[in-house]
């Protein structure tokens, strides 16, 4: 266990606070101060009050960074992790010539995990699930969303959100979970989506009820649900007070994003076919958009979401892994932030407040993304010279420590 109150000096800190006068919120010679799991102080080593510092050197709670950066806890805002088997063989299937949204209409697709997550007890699904979080968490993920959305049945969306919780509850990390029944219509209401939809709509409350749901998603396209369904979803969650994302313009533009600025959506992610109109739509409603490299680079789309007219229109953008073992196997988080860089020409800042402050903002979680007072104590020491290292390297992990509420892992 930590001491109530500790120090952290010797170091250069990435804070990603807004409207810094640093690009990345950049302190060079930076204190930290923990306590309680939160931030305590953050700012010059040489403004750092004596007070605080007599206080940890009383517990003899004085750590050396020997020169490490340290940033925020990553964040990945928008995962499908907890899934049974995997899509290898569509994989072969795809480079053979089929395409994705054929091989959806042949019934493989997410209706072949579905298939897999339903065999699968909960330890399994623990199990199969785990080793996932674990490469996230290797590479400095404190807070990580997980998405239903592979059961489509009761018991079976049930039993992923239980999954979610119980790696929470294993691990040192921080599950958000999103209710995504309306991903598909599942083969048991094949032709008879509205039906399945309502079966969404008896679901939710029971799930929000035992306490498995922060919030609510929905795929919003031509292989998925329509607007006029999704709105039904939205709908729903907001009797309960629950907050809506959406799975929108991925393979076409249904409107989906008008839709969700409509219901205040916390994000809209995927976004490669988002309209002009769409885009204005974000902007006013304070919705984040979540960009997926990976879905984009092993799709092979090569339809760019609108990323200059999000950042004219000052659209908040959060960067995932979308872990998913159809669109985006992927375990790298540190990775998404070289190809938002390099696929969607993001900064290697915008990158960065990506995976951490617009995160947060995506999760609708208003005690973390940032280093400042107040915040958990979240952060990760890395050794690299200048935060867009982080960005620049793919296939290797810089980071030398994680701090996860205070605790050192
Ligand atoms: O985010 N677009 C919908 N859902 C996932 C893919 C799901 C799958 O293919 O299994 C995504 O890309
Ligand atoms: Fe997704």
């Amino acid at each position: 266990m930590n001491s109530p109150t500790s120090v952290w000096l010797n170091c250069k800190a990435a804070t990603m606070q807004t409207g810094a006068a640093q690009p990345y919120g950049l302190i060079d010679d930076a204190a930290l101060v923990v306590g309680g799991g939160r931030l305590k102080w953050v700012g010059l080593r040489r403004d750092l009050p004596a007070e605080l510092m007599a206080s940890c050197l009383h517990t003899h709670d004085v750590h050396d960074a020997r020169g490490a950066f340290i940033t925020p806890g990553l964040i990945d805002c928008h995962t499908h992790l907890v899934y049974g088997g995997n899509r290898a063989g569509e994989f072969e299937q795809r480079l053979n010539g089929v395409s994705y949204e054929d091989i959806a209409k042949a019934g493989g697709g997410i209706a072949s995990t579905v298939q897999a997550t339903r065999l699968a007890t909960e330890l399994e699904l623990t199990k199969q699930s785990a080793p996932r979080l674990l490469a996230l968490m290797a590479e400095g993920v404190t807070t990580i969303e997980i998405k239903s959305g592979y059961g489509l049945a009761l018991e079976h969306e049930r039993k992923t959100l239980r999954v979610a919780r119980a790696l929470a509850a294993a691990h040192p990390v921080t599950v958000h979970t999103t209710f995504l029944g309306a991903h598909a219509v599942p083969p048991e209401f094949l032709g008879r989506s509205d039906a399945y939809v309502d079966e969404v709509l008896r679901m939710l409350p029971i799930l929000h009820a035992e306490g498995l749901v922060d919030a609510v998603d929905a795929f919003c396209e031509r292989i998925g649900f329509s607007v006029v369904q999704t709105e039904r979803v939205f709908a729903a969650a907001r009797v309960l007070g629950l907050p809506v994302k959406l799975h929108a313009e991925q393979l076409s533009d249904s409107g989906g994003a008008q839709l969700a600025a409509r219901y205040k959506a916390l994000s809209c992610d995927h976004l490669e076919w988002l309209s002009d109109a769409g885009v204005q739509a974000l902007a006013q409603a304070g919705t984040t958009a979540v960009l997926l490299p990976g879905a984009f680079y092993f799709l092979r789309e090569t339809r760019l979401p609108p990323i200059a007219q999000l950042r004219s229109a000052g659209v908040p953008l959060a960067i995932s892994t979308d872990c998913n073992p159809g669109s985006s196997p992927c375990t790298s988080l540190l990775l998404m932030l070289n190809m938002a860089c390099t696929l969607f020409r993001l900064t290697p800042h915008e990158a960065l407040a990506g995976v951490t402050r617009n995160a947060a903002r995506a999760l609708g979680l208003k005690d973390r993304g940032v280093l400042a007072a107040g915040m958990r104590a979240d952060f990760l020491l890395w050794d690299v010279q200048s935060p867009a290292e982080l960005s620049y390297t793919f296939g290797s992990c810089p980071r030398l420590q994680t701090v996860f509420n205070g605790l050192i892992l």
